[in-house]
């Protein structure tokens, strides 16, 4: 498998087909980040046992860590591990927030079947004419490319602004014609991470999603893949559990279940989860280490941090992103 790789050579499929039938069946597809080889048993093992469809995302810095050439060894294998399993879900390998042209190039060329171009905090010209550019690598390779408009809002983050600068409903028309994307991220108040919304006491309410711009972003672009970054619903029992075992995740709070229901049942094909999937694993691990400090297997603590991601998975595509059975 030297040189460049095709996705299908690794069994894996493109976004196309999965976000035509989320759309029509009005459901949305998880995009499970992952960095490991648990995480990844457990996004297949979770995702056939739920008969559901899955996006594996890969962030740059994910690729970077398991290393770009196991990667594609691990998508191969993830395949055939879901095979073996008697399962038979469609499996895309997708870059998430890509950054520069090369990037996306170098994901294409080495077995993506998808990637996302995130120009967002580009110049609205200069994010078109960079995701057009993918577009013209990526579709006569039968790539899928997903761009973003409007910018998510991290409050942990000291780079960008706390202030979400939410998707502009009358942009969506010109850069969706102009660059040909396939799916298009928008900023309607979600954000990476862990403390997405400001809460200043226990118990207070996080604010609801703009789904004002949603809909009228449906309404510019009928039947148009949307995409929700930033969806973990940071879920309050890990947060507790590894605050209850030495850490310290001060405030945190996420997206609402219904708020992800309503958002699955719209043109949103696709929800990113990465940070609950964190806090799971986390909060597993920070259990069994204080209570069994003489532990030193990994297998210990890795494969009952596995089993709950299994968990975790299964209820999402069951009961909030509604993608289990549909295939
Ligand atoms: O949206 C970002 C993802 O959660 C990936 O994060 O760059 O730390 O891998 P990462
Ligand atoms: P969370 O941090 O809410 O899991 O969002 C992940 C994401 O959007 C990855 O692109
Ligand atoms: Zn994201």
């Amino acid at each position: 498998m030297a040189g460049e790789t095709k996705y299908s050579d690794l069994g894996l499929v493109n976004t196309k087909e999965m976000f035509k039938k989320a759309m029509d069946g009005g459901y949305a597809i998880p995009a499970y980040n992952f960095n490991n080889m648990e995480q990844l048993q457990a996004i297949i093992i979770a995702c056939v046992e739920s008969k559901s469809p899955v996006i594996l995302q890969v962030s740059s810095g994910a690729r970077k860590y398991a290393n770009q050439t196991l990667l594609k060894y691990m998508a191969l294998g993830a395949v055939e591990m879901m095979k073996e399993m008697g399962g038979n879900i469609p499996i895309a390998l997708h870059l998430d927030h890509g950054d520069t042209y090369e990037l996306c190039k170098s994901c294409i060329d080495t077995g993506f079947s998808s990637v996302m171009i995130d120009g967002s905090h580009h110049s609205f010209e200069d994010n078109m004419a960079l995701a057009k550019k993918v577009v013209e690598y990526a579709h006569p390779r039968d790539i899928t490319v997903e761009a973003e408009l409007g910018v998510l809002a991290g409050i942990e983050d000291d780079v960008s602004s706390e202030v979400t600068h939410y998707t502009k409903p009358e942009e969506v028309e010109e850069f969706v014609e102009k660059t040909g994307v396939d799916s298009l991220a928008i900023s309607i108040g979600t954000s990476h991470g862990a403390y997405k919304f400001k809460v200043v006491g226990p118990g207070e309410e996080a604010p609801p999603l703009r789904f004002d711009i949603l809909e009228e972003v449906e309404r510019r672009i009928p039947g148009f893949p949307i995409v929700l970054h930033g969806a973990s619903s940071v879920v309050p029992e890990y947060v507790d559990t590894i605050n209850a075992n030495g850490g310290k995740i001060e405030n945190a709070v996420g997206v609402s279940e219904d708020q992800l229901r309503r958002a699955a049942r719209s043109a949103v094909c696709k929800i990113n989860i990465d940070s609950d999937g964190r806090l799971a694993v986390t909060a597993v691990i920070r259990k069994i280490m204080a209570e069994n400090p003489a532990e030193f297997d990994p297998r210990k603590y890795l494969g009952p941090a596995r089993e709950e991601l299994i968990k975790m998975i299964k209820y999402k595509n069951e009961n909030v992103l509604g993608s289990a059975n549909r295939v």
